[in-house]
């Protein structure tokens, strides 16, 4: 059989396509982590930000190399790069054999096909539709105790500095009996947590002979298959977090206590440029809905630095908002302008690279100050950990996390990855809980 290697860039959604992708071309190719005997090589491309589409440039002109060594290698890019520049990338990247959108996975073979044949190929057709839902990932990089499940595709907000709805296309719910479908495999193969995965999750409707699934709903639905599986999901959206969900997250032990908020901005005027449908009042407020039902449930956001005509007390309300949330994690961005977006077309990037980089190290340096003071919180509190693997630094100890998400170190033991333990909190950094296992 011939040899596939892939590589994954950006979010967890395109994790999770590059595990379709393995599965439609099982029959053809397996899969091998060494790109040297590599006959496809496939690069799953972001486009978030700026920076995202650099470091592909710069990896496919690395590629050139081994396909000099190698004349019969193909090369393919999948996803948002390829949607984004469409065939144009394959005049500007002379390594690439062909590319293939989010939404044109299926039409793999036939790309393959086609160019080894000498033809130009290309399929960056969205799709209204298409959500892979009867295929069943290949999780060849999986820890065999945690895996993605994508629940639905694309985007339809327009925030105005995302590349995400054109990109990826129109939002879409997979049907739940496949979602359930796919769970009860992985249960099947002692896969203890999912990860319920789409760009707002929130806005996942379903509705079949009557029968109407919402998100909150979906989520029991996950919750009830075992009391042994943890759920988790991301993204949410503030605009749509409903009290139905927070509700149905506090009712279901199972259901893990993580919420992952995008904030964006603390000022009403950014949010409103944004297009994000909510101000921070309301978004303060769904944050105190969230600690009313679960005092215990740790929060973590996204954020963007000097987005376009950002004042410096705009930008104070920013770490304004950090105060007061006292967020427990944060992905944390400086703006970067994306072709055709709507700021792109309307608005002016006219805040100077120096501020930027200067009011995101301000916002990092805070974020790392609350995520040590929100972890010292944490010392002498046990609490159920699922074991993931071996922590990076030592074969001596594991690493887990609690329902809260958070990264727990202990001592090995006896204990093995995909096992519950019961973990003491002894010491932290602001990233890490140290902890000991509890005798039981
Ligand atoms: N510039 C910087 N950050 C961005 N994000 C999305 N688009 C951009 C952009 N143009 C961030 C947002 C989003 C996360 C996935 O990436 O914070 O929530
Ligand atoms: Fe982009 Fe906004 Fe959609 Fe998230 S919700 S993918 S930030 S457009």
């Amino acid at each position: 059989m011939k040899k596939l290697f892939i590589e994954t860039y950006g979010c967890q959604m395109n994790f999770a396509d590059s595990e379709v992708v393995a599965s439609i071309l099982k029959e053809m190719y397996s899969l091998t982590k060494d790109i040297q005997e590599a006959d496809l090589i496939l690069i799953n491309t972001c486009s978030i930000r700026d920076k995202a589409e650099q470091r592909i440039h710069k990896r496919l002109k690395e590629l050139e190399a081994y396909k000099r060594k190698k004349r019969t290698m193909q090369v393919g890019l999948l996803g948002c790069m390829a949607e984004r520049m469409k065939e144009e990338l394959l005049q500007t990247e002379p390594v690439l054999d062909f590319i293939a959108g989010p939404d044109a996975y299926r039409s793999l073979p036939q790309l393959i096909a086609d160019s080894q044949h000498g033809h130009t190929s290309f399929n960056v057709l969205l799709s209204k539709e298409e959500t892979y839902d009867n295929i069943m990932p290949v999780r060849y990089d999986a820890n065999g105790v945690s895996a993605f499940v994508s629940i639905m595709r694309g985007c339809n907000n327009f925030c105005s500095y995302c590349v995400v709805p054109y990109t990826r296309g129109r939002e879409r719910s997979r049907s739940p009996k496949t979602i359930l479908g796919e769970i009860e495999d992985l249960l099947k193969d002692n896969y203890k947590e999912v990860t319920l995965l789409g760009q707002n999750v929130n806005s996942y409707y379903w509705k079949e002979e009557g029968q109407e699934v919402s998100f909150a709903k979906l989520m029991a639905m996950v919750a009830e298959m075992s009391p042994e599986l943890r759920v988790r999901f991301a993204t949410s959206h503030p605009k749509d977090l409903s009290d139905e969900l927070i509700e149905t997250i506090a009712r279901y032990d199972n259901i893990c206590k993580c919420i992952h908020l995008p904030v964006q901005s603390g000022s009403d005027r950014m949010l409103k440029l944004m297009n994000r449908h909510y101000d921070s009042a309301w978004y303060l407020e769904r944050i105190a809905a969230i600690r009313r039902y679960m005092p215990d449930c740790s929060i973590t956001t996204d954020v963007i630095a000097g987005f376009c005509t950002e004042t410096e007390e705009e930008h104070q309300m920013t770490l304004e908002m950090f105060r007061k949330v006292r967020y427990d994690y944060a992905y944390m961005f400086k703006f970067s302008m994306r072709p055709n977006t709507y700021a792109e077309k309307h608005l002016h990037d006219d805040v100077t690279e120096e501020v930027k980089t200067r009011r995101l190290e301000e916002i990092i340096a805070l974020q790392g100050q609350i995520a040590l003071e929100n972890n010292r919180k944490e010392i002498g509190k046990e609490y159920e950990v699922l074991v993931e693997g071996e922590s990076h630094r030592s074969k001596e100890r594991l690493f887990g996390r609690n329902s809260q998400n958070k990264v727990i170190v202990f001592e090995r033991h006896e204990v093995q990855p995909g096992q519950y333990v019961k973990v003491k909190v002894v010491d932290c950094t602001a990233a890490t809980l140290l902890g000991e296992l509890c005798t039981q």
